[in-house]
């Protein structure tokens, strides 16, 4: 079989937005909206993992170890966190998205210099970026409670808020040393 340069064009068992006929008790109709929101939340993970090992390549100065290593175990987590949401989301008889286009056509967070930036700006990124995916998560979560579908909320509360928040302490707390690093040069 020979790939055509319009993915599009070659056939599928499955069309992405569609719904598979699972049968673990959800309607259609809820299972929609908890892709759509897991696939959403997806891309801002696989956006994640990505500032997380340019970050670790690129780190450098007096907490360069602490640094690359903390910032691989974060990519690591982070590698995690979308292997559940995907698996999420065919459970629930989705459609998971998964490559690198999406990532740029979904999440802002695939926006960021091609250059190495200082510590202290790498770190004010990730910052950035927890606060903004915690900021989506948390209604989505309780959403997806609300229209009873506890395993998408157990998920989204128990893992990616809990994972987000520690690894967004775990940053914060590098803030002060770097400042005083880059300050003296
Ligand atoms: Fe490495």
């Amino acid at each position: 079989m020979t790939l055509s340069s319009r993915p599009e064009a070659d056939p599928v068992s499955q069309s992405f937005g569609s719904l598979a006929p699972v049968r673990i008790g959800l309607p259609e109709e809820v299972r929609h909206a908890s892709v759509s929101a897991l696939n959403r939340l997806l891309t801002h993970t696989m956006a994640m993992r990505d500032l997380y090992k340019k970050s670790h390549w690129q780190t450098a100065g007096i907490t360069f170890l602490e640094l690359h290593q903390l910032f691989d175990k974060h990519y690591d987590e982070q590698v995690a966190l979308m292997d559940a949401l995907a698996e999420r989301v065919q459970a629930l008889g989705g459609v998971a998205r998964a490559l690198a286009g999406d990532v740029v056509s979904e999440s802002r967070l695939a926006r960021a210099p091609h250059g190495i930036e200082t510590p202290h700006h790498q770190l004010e990124r990730l910052l950035d970026a927890h606060e903004f995916v915690l900021g989506e998560a948390r209604p989505l979560a309780r959403e997806a409670a609300e229209r009873g579908d506890d395993g998408t909320n157990d998920l989204l509360v128990s893992q990616l808020i809990r994972t987000h928040e520690m690894q967004s302490w775990f940053v914060w707390r590098h803030i002060p040393r770097t400042i005083q690093r880059d300050e003296r040069g």
